[in-house]
């Protein structure tokens, strides 16, 4: 496929058909993925094949409560888990009130599930000291789940990066045992898509590209 076109058409699948993933076509992709780039090509990335039907049930079980916050905070008309604003929400009982998410209900008879996790103890974090949360820490692990997401475009696959387990990771590390200095980045579901989208609704280049500086004239052609 078309790289231009892979990248236009690798949209968040989250209903799949009941055919299988053989393992050949999933390490196929986790291959391709491999090629990510990472901070000081350390390559921090681990992943665990979630096959288990139990775990992938207790997955979706402790993922759930997020689901809830999440739907809760937009429902408020909030940016849900905002770094820049509180919220006003009640999240406790948000989190105990969590609407069905057929993703997360449904994760023991998904094709795939995959948690993606990484080393913190390799990761060149040149953000760390400033007063902010940090952005450069993921991205030494988030190229490569996309390049997994475009492998498995590549396979005719879909599926859907979630970071919702990332709020659980008290409880979901000792579950898939995850080492010390270890941080859950992702979980991801593949597939193959009941329906395959064409058409993602993204904002156009000039709407946030300028010349110069960030508040620029529009980088138009
Ligand atoms: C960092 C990141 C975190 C995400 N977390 C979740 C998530 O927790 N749950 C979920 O259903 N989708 C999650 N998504 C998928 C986004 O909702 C999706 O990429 C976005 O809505 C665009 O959808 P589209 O590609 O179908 O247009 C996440 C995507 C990214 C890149």
């Amino acid at each position: 496929m078309d790289l231009s076109e892979a990248m236009r058409t690798t949209g968040a699948t989250r209903n799949f058909t009941e055919e299988p993933v053989s393992d050949e076509v999933l390490h196929s992709i986790l291959d391709d993925a491999r090629f990510a780039p990472s901070g000081g090509n350390r390559q921090g990335w681990r992943v665990a094949v979630i096959q288990d039907p139990n775990l992938r049930t207790q997955l979706g079980e402790l993922c759930s409560p997020a689901w809830g916050e999440y739907m809760a905070q937009v429902a408020a008309g909030e940016i849900p888990f905002s770094m820049v604003h509180p919220t006003q929400v009640d999240l406790k009982s948000a989190a105990e009130n969590p609407p069905n998410n057929p993703l997360l209900d449904d994760l023991a008879t998904a094709p795939v599930v995959l948690v993606v996790a990484v080393d913190l103890e390799v990761l060149a974090v040149t953000d760390r000291d400033l007063d902010r949360p940090s952005v450069v820490a993921g991205g030494s692990v988030y190229p490569f789940c996309q390049n997994l997401m475009l492998a498995a475009r590549a396979h005719g696959l879909g599926g859907v990066m979630t970071t919702f387990l990332a709020r659980a990771e008290t409880q979901i590390g000792p579950l898939l045992k995850l080492p010390t200095n270890h941080a859950l980045a992702a979980l991801i579901v593949l597939g193959v898509p009941q329906h395959q989208v064409t058409r993602l609704k993204r904002n156009p280049v000039e709407q946030f590209s300028s010349i110069d500086r960030f508040d620029g004239e529009e980088f138009v052609l």
